[in-house]
């Protein structure tokens, strides 16, 4: 945990040294207090460093790509997200340490997990065993139960946004899909979100709820459990129709007119907890 942010002042805050050529967010060296050591990985919004802080612990910044900075609503959003994730704290999910919003480049701090994404084990070892799964499905209930009560949303739960160390799964990004779903940038140019996880109220346009986790919680399941994209692969659109199709299949299987077997139906993920630690033991 970081115990708060360095002085402006403090040397761990010198700021920048322009390099011609090096794209702007690359000449970084320090973001707000903290040092930036090397890059983590890449996304849409921007890089994500390994960073220090003036104590000397590891964290990981999230620098926000300049065209994203640029738009007001990404930036109001990205504050309102940040208000709520930042109440977000749990053993399985990576906690918002700090972020600085109105920053020239903005950049949000968050714990830093030292371990390869489930995608990367997954491309690199293939499918989990049955109880491998049964394990990562309780973690990952146990984290979207954290997230939920603290009155967030993920919205883009994928296995490259699950972090898994030994002492088992952490999820990261809580909350940034929604900030990023506000821009132009995202919106009518393609879905932030990865096909196959993203639920059939958000491909229709919805910010999507805590039941979309859910959908994106069964996704990520599936694809541990049988290596396959959930909902098949191919052209983005044919695999967006059939989630869209299954939606329907289901929605017509569900008696419209009785909400009592509706409700009995709804699995809650307590409830879905409590038996996938029964199955467990
Ligand atoms: N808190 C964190 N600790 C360690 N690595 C992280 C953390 N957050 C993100 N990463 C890594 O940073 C990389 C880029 O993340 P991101 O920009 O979200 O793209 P994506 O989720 O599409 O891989 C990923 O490889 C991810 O594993
Ligand atoms: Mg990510």
């Amino acid at each position: 945990m970081v115990d708060g942010p360095v002085p402006r002042g403090h040397p761990a805050a010198a700021g920048t040294v322009p390099e011609p050529g090096v794209e702007p967010d690359m000449q970084l060296r320090t973001v707000g207090p903290y040092t930036l050591l090397r890059v983590l990985g890449i996304g849409r919004l921007g890089r994500v460093h390994l960073a220090r802080t003036h104590k000397g612990e590891r964290i990981a910044v999230r620098v926000i790509r300049g065209e994203f900075a640029a738009d007001p609503r990404f930036r109001a959003c990205l504050r309102e997200e940040v208000d709520v994730v930042a109440r977000v704290r749990g053993p399985r999910v990576a906690a918002v340490l700090d972020a600085d919003v109105d920053a020239d480049v903005p950049w949000l701090a968050t714990e830093y997990v030292p371990t390869p994404s489930l995608a990367a084990l997954l491309s690199r070892c293939g499918p989990l065993s049955v109880a491998g799964v049964r394990r990562l499905g309780v973690e990952l209930a146990e984290a979207l139960t954290v997230i939920h009560d603290a009155g967030a949303v993920h919205r883009d739960l994928r296995s490259a946004n699950i972090l898994v160390p030994a002492a088992g799964a952490r999820v990261v990004d809580v909350g940034i899909a929604r900030a990023a779903a506000a821009s132009p940038l995202t919106r009518g140019g393609g879905l932030l979100g990865a096909a196959g996880y993203l639920a059939p109220e958000q491909l229709l346009n919805g910010p999507g709820g805590p039941a979309s986790d859910v959908f994106a919680l069964g996704s990520v399941l599936l694809h541990a459990a049988t290596w396959r994209a959930p909902f098949g692969t191919g052209d983005v659109t044919a695999v967006l129709h059939r989630v869209l199709r299954a939606a329907r299949i289901c929605a017509d299987w569900t008696p419209a007119s009785s909400r009592s077997s509706r409700r009995a139906c709804t699995p809650t993920l307590r409830g879905a907890r409590r038996r996938a630690r029964c199955a467990t033991r």
